[in-house]
């Protein structure tokens, strides 16, 4: 694993921005693995900047992403296809029937994770994929316990989680209790991984990925099964490291 430690936010945001667009650069047909939640949220800003500056063109590109809310229609608030829609596709020109993102109200929810998982397999393989890591170490949906060789699939969410993604809705009740998610198999299939990990709340997780114990409770730590992984840290999320 490559660790690079940035000032803050805005330094990680940006450095992350760059290896999306040098990706780009070097192919202009690349798939992009994407992530929701707050920590992409800078990178997604100096994406759309780019683009309006003209640096980079998304016309050629495919985008999936990792996860999304069962039981929310794509256009509800709160909708994982909704917080891609407003925070980064509808302000690029990525062609919106090459954007990927589960489909959490399907009538069949078992086809629907067979049905990504082969759209990802043939339009794949995933050249960079963007990870955020929860508080409790999900990468993705995938909560601990999760084994190593899954693909799509539904989870319950943990009580952590959904404390986590509390802020976004209104009332506790309305937090899902369920979501589909790309499996630790399905993103460890990427070529390329950039991990994302800002601020405070994060140290407790970077330190102990950073301990190399890998573990089926702790699921970011299988990211040390793959050979091409850059974490990109800032100062406040690094700091427990060597505590
Ligand atoms: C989001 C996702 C999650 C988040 C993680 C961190 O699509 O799959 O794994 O990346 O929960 O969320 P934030 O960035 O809000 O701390």
């Amino acid at each position: 694993m490559n660790i690079i430690v940035l000032e803050d936010f805005d330094a990680l945001s940006e450095q992350a921005a760059q290896m999306v667009e040098e990706q780009i650069t070097k192919n202009s047909h690349a798939v992009l693995g994407l992530s929701t939640g707050s920590t992409p949220l800078g990178l997604y800003e100096y994406l759309i900047k780019g683009f309006k500056a003209g640096k980079t063109t998304y016309q050629n590109v495919t985008a999936f992403n990792l996860d999304e809310y069962l039981g929310l229609e794509k256009d509800h608030p709160n909708s994982y296809h909704t917080f891609m829609n407003e925070r980064l596709i509808n302000h690029i020109d990525i062609k919106q029937e090459n954007t990927y993102i589960p489909n959490g109200v399907s009538a069949s929810m078992e086809q629907e994770c067979k049905h990504y998982e082969e759209l990802l397999d043939t339009l794949g393989p995933i050249d960079l994929q963007i990870l955020g890591i929860g508080t409790n170490g999900h990468i993705g949906f995938n909560e601990p316990g999760t084994s190593p060789l899954s693909t799509t699939h539904i989870v319950n969410l943990d009580e952590t989680t959904r404390e986590s993604n509390a802020r976004f809705f209104k009332s506790n009740e309305e937090i899902p209790k369920h979501a589909i998610t790309m499996g630790i198999s399905s993103i460890l299939k990427s070529r390329q991984i950039v991990v994302l990990a800002a601020g405070e709340k994060k140290a407790h997780v970077v330190k102990k990925l950073l301990s190399k114990e890998v573990h089926e409770s702790f699921p970011a730590s299988w990211l040390w099964h793959h050979d091409n992984v850059t974490l990109l840290v800032d100062h406040e999320a690094y700091q427990l490291v060597g505590n």
